[in-house]
């Protein structure tokens, strides 16, 4: 049994389909503050098996240890967090408790039920503007703001866990840019208000729930002037934590079982880039215009994915038209995401 906090959202949900198949039995854990129930009943229905639901937050220490009582899981993934970065510079004080306390709180219930394996939802923001590219693990870690700063340090308290405690089994991952959909079109990202990420934004305006998409910036040093990411399908991504799962379980106390690993293609894409791809997905036009550069953006932020490729045997599959049309399959039948109007 796998405990997955946060299961209700967009990776979270992702990832349940990928654990189901594969055989695993699930329990979510989740408190529902930025996703539906709605996308476990799809997750059931795509699978055709049922899982565990605990409605709980994570910084409720006694309601943590009796999830992992109850469900007696044997590992835990753990995305439950918040991720909006311009929130988190507007009020980091939730960020911190919400992260930092959240997960804080998890681990101890991990160690009051002596359960030691662990994967968490790391991000590439936690690396900050990059000095040099691609991003390996050992780059230097400079977040710019209270979201990638609470990854940071709840990446170090997890490595000081497991220096007082080799018996635990951590993978860190540090996620590039997650996008797309399940193929089913049932499950996908839904986004509450205005979508601040690219893909999102995107797949609005060719559902016409946006007007046009603002391109921050086209004086960036990138081959057309726009901001260049690592965009990396969320099957691909989920299915990443499955070799997680399995590495981690023949680590053993002789080898380092504390591995921060990250989880991206290698492969750089503009802004430009993603309109086109996401054009010929949709046979929509996408209107932008071009817009002054979001504060805290940085040029180029690319994987070197390297590390995952060897030490958990895992690669991304899918490029950038796949996800742009499995988005776009999720987004034109859900218009209005999980809630029907
Ligand atoms: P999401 O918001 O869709 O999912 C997070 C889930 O956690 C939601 O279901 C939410 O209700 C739940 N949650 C939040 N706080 C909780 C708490 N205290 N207790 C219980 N449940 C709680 O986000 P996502 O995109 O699926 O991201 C999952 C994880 O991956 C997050 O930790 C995020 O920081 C990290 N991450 C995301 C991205 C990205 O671009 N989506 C990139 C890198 C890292
Ligand atoms: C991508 C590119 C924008 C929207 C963020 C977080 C990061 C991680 C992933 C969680 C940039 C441009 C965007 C728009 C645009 N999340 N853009 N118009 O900023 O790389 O990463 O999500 O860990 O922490 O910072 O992703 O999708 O917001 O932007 O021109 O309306 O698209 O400037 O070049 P980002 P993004």
């Amino acid at each position: 049994m796998i405990l997955v906090t946060g299961g209700a959202g967009y990776i979270g949900s992702h990832t349940c389909v990928e654990l189901l198949n594969a055989g695993f039995d699930v329990t979510v854990f989740d408190n529902f503050c930025n996703s539906s129930p709605e996308a476990l009943i799809r997750v059931e229905q795509i699978t055709r098996k049922k899982l565990t639901l605990i409605t709980g937050d994570c910084r409720d220490r006694g309601a943590m240890i009796k999830a992992l009582k109850e469900s007696q899981a044997s590992a835990v993934i753990h995305f439950a967090g918040l991720k909006a970065v311009g929130e988190s510079v507007e009020n980091p004080t939730i960020y911190y408790d919400n992260n930092v306390v959240g997960t804080l709180r998890l681990i101890e219930a991990m160690q009051e039920c002596q359960l030691k394996t662990l994967v968490f939802s790391s991000s590439a923001t936690v690396y900050g503007d990059p000095v040099k590219l691609p991003l390996t693990e050992d780059h230097p870690l400079a977040p710019t703001n209270p979201y990638g700063r609470s990854k940071k340090m709840i990446e170090e308290m997890l490595c000081d866990l497991y220096q007082s405690d080799h018996s635990f089994k951590i993978a860190i991952l540090r996620y590039f840019n997650p996008v797309g959909a399940h193929d089913s079109g049932l499950i996908g990202e839904d986004p509450r208000g205005i979508p601040n990420n690219l893909m999102p934004f995107v797949a609005q305006v060719a559902v016409g729930r946006q007007e046009s998409l603002s391109v921050w910036g086209s004086d960036y040093p990138t081959p057309d002037g726009t901001g260049v990411r690592d965009y990396i399908h969320v099957v691909d991504l989920a299915l990443g934590h499955l070799k997680a799962l399995e590495a981690l379980k023949i680590a053993s106390e002789k080898r380092n079982s504390c591995l921060t690993i990250n989880l991206g293609t290698g492969q750089g894409y503009s802004v430009l880039d993603v309109v086109r791809a996401y054009e010929k997905a949709s046979k929509k036009n996408i209107p932008y215009r071009i817009a002054p550069r979001r504060p805290g953006d940085i040029a180029s932020c690319y994987a070197d994915p390297k590390r995952a490729h060897d030490v958990l045997g895992w690669q991304a599959k899918l490029g950038l038209d796949e996800m742009c049309a499995n988005s776009w399959h999720w987004q034109s039948n859900n218009p209005t995401g999980y809630q029907q109007n």
